[in-house]
């Protein structure tokens, strides 16, 4: 199982990416392994396959059901932490890199899915930053220096095609695109296998180690897969416990998809200076049709069970902008990772010689996990890779230092929930479909119980370093605010960093 099976789904879920993927059946040796199967893993996996290495993807659940199959898939290169703040944080060179990798992304997207003939609706159009409130004018202008002093071809425009904003000023960044992500790893995973590679779904890795020489990735099955290298692509890393995840946070970010007629807003991919930022874009639907699709109210993982609250603010702020939008037609959450010092982790894990890692996604995992594809690649065939010091996982960023700790208050702040009393005295309060916090003694329970009736008692504590996790009302799982590990009802994993399932309680 993973992120696929929390309850809500997206408007691409109905692509299945490779349904005869079968788990690893005996133990196996590549060259290459890769953990976790969304754009990450399957880009990675794709261009070492490319240059003749023998590659393993495996996937603790669907191939591809993870966070890739819950984006909104706008592929930018440009930061939505603010050129501005990254310059701040690592200087304008940083800063300049980032941006040509991510362009790199895009660039390498376009031509994979040239290549390998995939029909995955992408195209190249305009990205649009524009100003929420009168207040953000200033950044707004900020931003426009900072990506001009970085050699980004942006301009100040206006006449935005969204209600009321025919007047707002706004940044155009030439050469974004966009695609169906799921189509796209489904051409992914025909590329890799017409070169040799196997995916394995339903396979879940739980030990991952460094050998003289090569690798050992071991799995809850007893079987291993030895390699030459390893790559941690499990969108919040299993291998780690501590030395990357203090530098990085989970946030829940919620998306919605509407019918809209054909022309009422221009393809193009739009975002507001709001904090939450809010995200927009189009995908196609039928002949007159097609589907306007909304991000944002994003708040840090298990710290608010307001779904609904959430939805109606993003319809409302959507009709606003587009009076004339059509019927919802999907709505789903889902999770990014939030680095302290906004540049995602990719490289070598600290410590390793042979085992790389990607996390650290932010908003733009998608083109970030293809920039992972590129450094890793590089670095394994070739050696080095000139953004490597950008994307170093052991870096320490003195200049983030307040963000480092902002974000590692929560796991204080969770710790001390512990000794709290429950959020109802008993399990026998709970309805069909209801999941809270019971307190027994010494003991906190995850408890739900079924439409049926059935009685679900799980151990609060996650099982990756120990936080107390939050009830997820909309997806009907346990999140773990400190990390971002999610459970199911009966404890299995559904999204890393935890591999074990949260423990039964009699
Ligand atoms: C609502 C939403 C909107 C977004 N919008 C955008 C956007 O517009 N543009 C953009 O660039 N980014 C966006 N993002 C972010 C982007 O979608 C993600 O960052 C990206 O998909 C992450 O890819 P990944 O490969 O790192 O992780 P995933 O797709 O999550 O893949 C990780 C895989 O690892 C597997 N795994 C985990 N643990 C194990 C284990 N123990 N053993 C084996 N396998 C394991 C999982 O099953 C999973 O399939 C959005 C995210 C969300 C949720
Ligand atoms: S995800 Fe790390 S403690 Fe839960």
């Amino acid at each position: 199982m993973n992120a696929s099976d929390e309850r809500t789904v997206s408007l691409w879920s109905d692509v299945d990416v490779v349904p005869d993927a079968v788990p690893l059946g005996r133990n196996e040796d590549f060259d290459a392994v890769v953990v976790g199967s969304g754009i990450a893993g399957m880009s990675i996996a794709y261009e070492l396959a490319a240059a003749g290495q023998k590659v393993a993807v495996l996937d603790r659940g669907r191939i591809g059901g993870g966070m890739t199959a819950r984006t909104t898939a706008h592929l930018a290169s440009v930061c939505d932490d603010y050129f501005s703040e990254l310059i701040g944080l690592r200087g304008e060179e940083l800063a300049r890199l980032y941006f040509q990798s991510h362009s790199a992304a895009i660039d390498r997207i376009e031509a994979i899915q040239t290549a390998e003939r995939i029909s995955c609706d992408f195209r190249r159009l305009d990205g649009f930053l524009f100003l929420a409130s009168e207040k953000a004018a200033a950044d707004l202008r900020r931003e426009l220096e900072a990506g001009r002093k970085i050699g980004i071809a942006v301009e100040e425009v206006s006449g935005l095609p969204l209600a009321r904003h025919a007047d707002t000023p706004a940044l155009r960044y030439p050469d974004q695109a966009t695609f169906h992500p799921l189509k796209y790893l489904r051409g992914l995973a025909t590329g890799i296998r017409a070169r040799g590679g196997t995916l394995y779904s339903d396979t879940i890795v739980d030990k991952v180690e460094e050998t003289d020489g090569g690798v050992r990735v071991g799995t809850n099955s007893g079987l291993t897969v030895t390699a030459r290298w390893a790559i941690v692509a499990t969108n919040s890393p299993i291998n780690d416990r501590v030395a990357l995840h203090t530098k990085q946070a989970p946030y829940r970010t919620y998306a919605m998809a509407f019918e809209i007629a054909r022309g009422i807003v221009p393809d193009g991919l739009y975002w507001d200076t709001e904090d939450p930022y809010h995200y927009v874009r189009l995908h196609p639907g039928d002949d007159e049709s097609d589907f306007l699709i909304v991000g944002g109210e994003d708040h840090k993982t298990g710290t608010a069970d307001d779904a609904d609250d959430r939805f109606a603010a993003l319809t409302s702020w959507s009709r606003r902008l587009v009076p004339d939008l059509g019927a919802e037609t999907h709505r789903w959450s889902g999770q990014v990772m939030e680095t302290i010092d906004y540049a995602g982790f990719i490289g070598r894990n600290p410590g390793n010689e042979r085992l790389f890692v990607v996390t650290g996604d932010s908003g733009e995992g998608m083109t970030h996990g293809v920039v992972a594809s590129l450094l890793i690649s590089e670095v394994i065939l070739g050696g080095n890779s000139a953004w490597r010091e950008l994307y170093e996982p052991s870096r320490k960023t003195v200049s983030a230092v307040g963000n480092y700790l902002a974000e590692n208050a929560t796991m204080i702040k969770n710790f001390a929930e512990y000794v709290a009393p429950g959020e109802i005295e008993s399990v026998d309060r709970l309805r069909p479909g209801e999941g809270a916090i019971v307190r027994e003694g010494m003991t906190k329970i995850a408890a739900f119980r079924g439409d049926d009736g059935t009685l679900y008692r799980r151990s609060a504590t996650c099982t990756h370093v120990g936080c107390h996790v939050h009830w997820n009302s909309l997806e009907r799982c346990w999140d773990c605010p400190c990390h971002g590990s999610h459970f199911a009802v009966d404890g299995t994993v559904l999204n890393a960093p935890a591999v074990s399932p949260l423990t039964e309680i009699d």
